[in-house]
Order: structure tokens, then C-alpha cells, then sequence
């Protein structure tokens, strides 16, 4: 009999994150200010705690987890490592297909992974209060959740468009005792201009990350914690790929490529990141492993973008970051991954992209629900849009190796359950939702407002 299943005990959770900086060939780009020069750290104290601006510089390669976050994490973690051998029958494929099950976590993706000790070290430095933005509501609910863990009161910016579809990841967020407000948003500056403006705008996560920043910066009592894009989130989500790590050690296999969605980057950076260390010592196994990060092609940050300095929000507060970008004010079109609609992608990742150290596809719309419907009729789980991309990706690799007969072994990070998304599924089934073409003038003319640099 074949292992299904491959666990890890309680106390093989791991006990440092890895930093990938210790092993990239070149130092990162530093944030830029107004000015050009390198942000001083002290200057984001406005709305960062001490230890997580330690992180978002650090180089050190491993980064001990405290034992307060290590507890919350025995809630769900270590998560799956599952041998999709059903869908590999479906697909009539040679090739051996994983993926670690992030939607067992309480808030149903990878997120509580840096949410929680964000949420830990802003209540070590006697914070009470944060605020944050949140898409298709996935960062929201998990922040939502590490506050409750840690006593901190909440407020989520929840981008309009997601906070009229998505209700009940609302309802989730206030269970957990957050207060959740549609962006853009008479609470501040940037949301009265842009009302003003348009009465309708439907907001979109550079907007509502604008709004978050704003708040946090002007009280004393308030943070503000990211979701992803920064390195401290990048690194916390290495927990994802060091567990799967340990797995396929079990599996007595290991990977040939790994693929993840990529919409800030932090889930491509969790599952990725930790194989770049043995790729960096020669491989394992005789193998290096190729890293794949997938996008949406209407979102196409790494495969269609600029690589550049550009704010991480709309509205031009956060300092500017070298990355991939479709330009700070581009609006994406309303796809349902809502987690992915984002103009910019990780500095990290996106030097690694930048330096041939990992790859990127973009795959369309339909096409990623045909994946996940596909996938939720062979292993069951329903997958939230956003794992649709990485499972469009690793399906057609596999209908790859079933064409040319080669075993190779596939990876995914089915970053979480779509059970807040059963809309779109029924946009899919009644033939209402539709490939949005990539929006070449969009972006052309959100590209000539990048920042001048230098
Ligand atoms: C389920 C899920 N997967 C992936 C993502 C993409 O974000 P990131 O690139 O930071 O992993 C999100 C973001 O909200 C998400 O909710």
C-alpha cells in the first residue's frame, strides 16, 4: 500500500524560519525613501514593532521562532504533505504529484502563518491595536484571528468589491472579534479623496493597504500589520516549505519543481524558499529543484511587469521598493482570486526572478477553475481560487511528463479552501465568469506614473 498521508509529530514543527537573504548571490535592494537613500529602520517604527523591522533587515539564515507562536501553530500545525495519487490516475500520469494542505488552518489558508507572530511580537512591544487591509478576506479573518490569540483589537480594510461578495468571510473576521470597514472609506484621507473622485470605487488592495498605512501612522496606540510583500512575511511562511521538506524526506522523494500562486508572494516564498538553500549547496538527491511561482495573466506582475522602484499602496505613503510591478495605481481587473490582485510582487521574490533563481508562468481565469474543479472531483478538497493557479500549473506539467513519459515529481502549496468562494465556483458552473484579456494599456498607463528614482 502506498502512503496517502505523510505527518509530521507536534514537536517536528520547525523551530526557526529560514531566511533565504543568507543565500542569495547578491545582497537585497534596500527601500527607498522620498529621497532615494535607504529608509532608516527607525523611520517605519511609526507602525512596525522592534523585532519585526530586525527581521524585514535581517541576514541572519535561521531566525528562532518563539515559543508563544510555536504554541498557536500546534493548533493545526505540522499541515499535510498528501499524495494526490487520484488526481495522478485522473490525469493518467507518470508523474508523482504532493501538495501541502495550508486549509487546515483555523482561518482556512497560509496566512495565519506570519499572522500570528506578527500579532505576537506587536503585543510584546505593548501594542493594543492594529489596523491591516485584506482582499478576498484570507488575511483579514487570519489577522482577525492572531489578535483574538494575542488581545489586540483589530481593523480590516476589506476592499469593496470582496466585502459585498464575500459576507461571510465578514461574518468570520467578527467572530474573531475584528471590525471590518469596505475600502476606499470615509475613516480616511486617501478613501474621502478617492470617493470623492468616484462614488463607486470598488477598491482594490493598494487602496485599502493606503487606508491601513494611514491610520496606523497617525496613532500612537496603532500598527499596522502586511499580509505579504515584506521580507518578515516571506520568512514567517518558510515554516510551509521546511515541513514539506522534512515529508518528502519521509516520502523517500523529493521535488523536481514547486509550484505556488504568487499575488504579494509570500506563499511561492514559504513553499519555495527553503529549497533555494539546497539549491544553492549543489541540490538534494542529485536534484535541484525548479521554483515556479504562478500568477493570473491579467495580474501579470512577474511575467509581463517592470522591474523597479515602486510604492507597495496606491497612494504613495509606504517607501518605495525595487520589485516586479504593473505600477502603484493599476487597477486589475475583478478576477475572483482576489488574493492575487495586487500591481507589485516581494522584493525578494522578485530579485530572485529578476536573477534567474526561480521562474514564473501566468495562467488565465477559466482555465484555473477547470483546474480546481478538477482537482476537487479527484482528492476532494475544494481549493481556494488563488490554489487554482498552482494546481492549473502542476496539471499541466503533469499532462507534460504523461506526453513525453517522464516520472518527475510535482509539488504545490495548496494554499487554502475555497469554502468562502462558492460563488465564483457558480459563476464557473453557469458559464457567467470569462478570461479577462491582459490589460496591456491599463498597464502601459499606470506604468508611466512609476516614481522617478535616482
Ligand atoms: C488562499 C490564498 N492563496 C494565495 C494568496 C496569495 O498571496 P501571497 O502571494 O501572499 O501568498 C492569497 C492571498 O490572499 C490567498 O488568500
Amino acid at each position: 500500500m502506498e502512503s496517502t498521508r505523510f505527518q509530521l509529530e507536534q514537536h517536528e514543527i520547525p523551530t526557526h524560519w529560514y531566511n533565504v537573504v543568507a543565500d542569495m548571490p547578491n545582497p537585497p535592494a534596500p527601500p527607498l525613501g522620498a529621497d532615494g537613500q535607504p529608509v532608516a529602520p527607525e523611520r517605519m517604527a511609526a507602525i512596525f514593532p522592534p523585532a519585526i523591522l530586525e527581521q524585514e533587515m535581517s541576514a541572519e539564515r535561521w531566525i528562532p521562532i518563539p515559543e508563544p507562536v510555536r504554541e498557536i501553530y500546534r493548533l493545526w500545525r505540522p499541515s499535510p504533505l498528501i499524495r494526490a495519487h487520484r488526481l495522478e490516475q485522473m490525469l493518467g500520469t507518470p508523474a508523482r504529484i504532493y501538495y501541502k494542505n495550508e486549509g487546515v488552518s483555523p482561518a482556512g489558508s497560509h496566512k495565519p502563518n506570519s499572522a500570528v507572530p506578527q500579532a505576537y511580537y506587536n503585543r510584546q512591544a505593548g501594542i493594543r491595536r492594529l489596523t491591516t487591509e485584506t482582499g478576498a478576506g484570507q488575511w483579514g479573518s487570519s489577522i482577525a484571528f492572531a489578535g483574538q490569540m494575542f488581545g489586540i483589537e483589530v481593523r480590516v480594510y476589506m476592499v469593496k468589491v470582496s466585502y459585498q461578495q464575500k459576507p461571510f468571510r465578514r461574518s468570520m473576521m467578527q467572530t474573531w472579534g475584528a471590525e471590518v470597514i469596505a475600502s476606499p472609506s470615509p475613516m480616511t484621507q486617501t478613501g474621502r479623496d478617492l470617493l470623492a473622485r468616484d462614488p463607486d470605487n470598488q477598491g482594490s488592495l493598494g487602496i485599502a493597504i493606503s487606508e491601513a498605512v494611514e491610520e496606523a501612522a497617525s496613532r500612537a496606540d496603532t500598527n499596522y500589520a502586511l499580509g505579504s510583500v515584506l521580507n518578515h512575511v516571506a520568512l514567517h511562511q518558510t515554516i510551509i516549505g521546511q515541513e514539506a521538506k522534512k515529508q518528502f524526506e519521509k516520502a523517500g522523494d523529493w521535488p523536481d519543481i514547486v509550484f505556488a500562486p504568487c499575488g504579494g508572494g509570500s506563499s511561492f516564498a514559504g513553499a519555495a524558499f527553503p529549497f533555494i538553500a539546497d539549491n544553492a549547496a549543489g541540490g538534494r538527491q542529485g536534484k535541484t529543484v525548479r521554483l515556479v511561482a504562478v500568477e493570473p495573466t491579467s495580474c501579470p506582475t512577474l511575467t509581463k511587469g517592470t522591474y523597479a522602484y515602486d510604492f507597495g499602496d496606491a497612494s504613495g505613503f509606504t517607501p518605495l521598493m525595487k520589485m516586479y510591478t504593473l505600477g502603484h495605481d493599476f487597477m486589475p481587473p475583478g478576477i475572483h482570486a482576489g488574493g492575487l490582485r495586487y500591481h507589485g510582487a516581494s522584493s525578494l521574490v522578485s530579485q530572485l526572478y529578476h536573477e534567474g533563481l526561480i521562474e514564473a508562468v501566468a495562467v488565465p481565469q477559466l482555465a484555473t477553475f477547470e483546474a480546481g474543479v478538477m482537482f476537487a472531483r479527484a482528492e476532494g478538497i475544494i481549493p481556494a481560487p488563488e490554489s487554482n493557479h498552482a494546481i492549473r500549473a502542476t496539471i499541466d506539467e503533469a499532462l507534460r511528463c504523461k506526453a513525453t513519459g517522464e516520472a518527475k515529481t510535482l509539488f504545490f502549496n495548496l494554499t487554502g479552501h475555497g469554502h468562502f468562494d462558492m460563488a465564483a465556483y457558480d459563476r464557473y458552473f453557469t458559464g457567467e465568469l470569462e478570461n479577462y484579456d491582459y490589460p496591456a494599456e491599463a498597464i502601459q498607463a499606470s506604468l508611466l506614473h512609476l516614481p522617478k528614482v535616482g
